[in-house]
């Protein structure tokens, strides 16, 4: 079964869907925390290690390779539940700080990533996790179905330990086209993911039956019921 992380640092929005169990983990960037504002970075990631029952993606920010190792190695000791997310820059800079912490025994989710080559690349270098960025790569010209097809092939034949993450989810169909394609694990902003139980259709269907009910509760009201 596909597996959802939520695309979030917001404790109230990760409470919200862990309630509705679907919350199979945590992702995070730069740019989630910045919508957190003010609040403590490593206490947050320990509350969301606290509350979500499954991998939390933390990301790497330094530059050089000898500093993003030791930032992975700090975030990597928070908990057992961080995974330590790393970028694929182009220089195979990333590649190599991932190949070094698989080789540490710890968790990686090799992350902005847009094309078929650098999901390999991730793969063959050790990372826990691979992380499709689907809208982006739509955006740099590449066609992400077909690239979660083609990886997800290759996971089943080729023995690659890397989980696909599909990740830069703009809507729900994003969502059920990518599930669709077969990809291990998609991870959906809180937004999309409060779309996806909703229906016109559903929601006019239930107004049916509870019109439906209270007429029938009507009736038994007024009669004698039968057996
Ligand atoms: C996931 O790991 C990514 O950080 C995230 O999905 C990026 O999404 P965006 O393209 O909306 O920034």
């Amino acid at each position: 079964m596909v597996q959802f992380f939520l695309d979030t640092a917001s404790v109230s929005e990760i409470e919200e869907f862990v309630r509705w169990g679907v919350a199979d983990g945590v992702t995070t960037n730069q740019k989630i925390f910045l919508s957190e504002g003010s609040v403590d970075f490593k206490k947050r990631i320990l509350r969301i290690c606290d509350i979500v029952d499954g991998p939390v993606s933390v990301e790497t920010t330094r530059s050089e390779v000898k500093d993003l190792l030791r930032e992975a190695r700090e975030y990597a000791s928070w908990h057992k539940s961080v995974v330590v997310k790393v970028a694929m820059y182009g220089d195979g800079r990333g590649l190599e700080v991932v190949r070094q912490l698989t080789k540490e025994k710890i968790k990686t989710n090799m992350t902005v990533m847009m094309t078929f080559n650098q999901l390999v690349l991730a793969a063959k270098a050790g990372a826990t996790y691979a992380s499709l960025f689907f809208n982006r790569s739509k955006e740099a010209g590449e066609n992400p179905l077909q690239i979660i097809k083609d990886y997800v092939a290759l996971a089943k034949d080729g023995g690659v330990r890397a989980k696909l993450i599909v990740g830069s989810i703009r809507t729900p169909e994003d969502v059920a086209q990518a599930v669709a394609a077969g990809a291990h694990i998609i991870t959906v902003p809180a937004k999309i993911l409060r779309e996806m139980p909703a229906n016109r259709r559903t929601d006019e269907t239930i107004a049916e039956f509870d019109k439906a009910w209270t007429e029938f509760l009507d009736i038994q009201k007024r009669g004698k019921a039968q057996v």
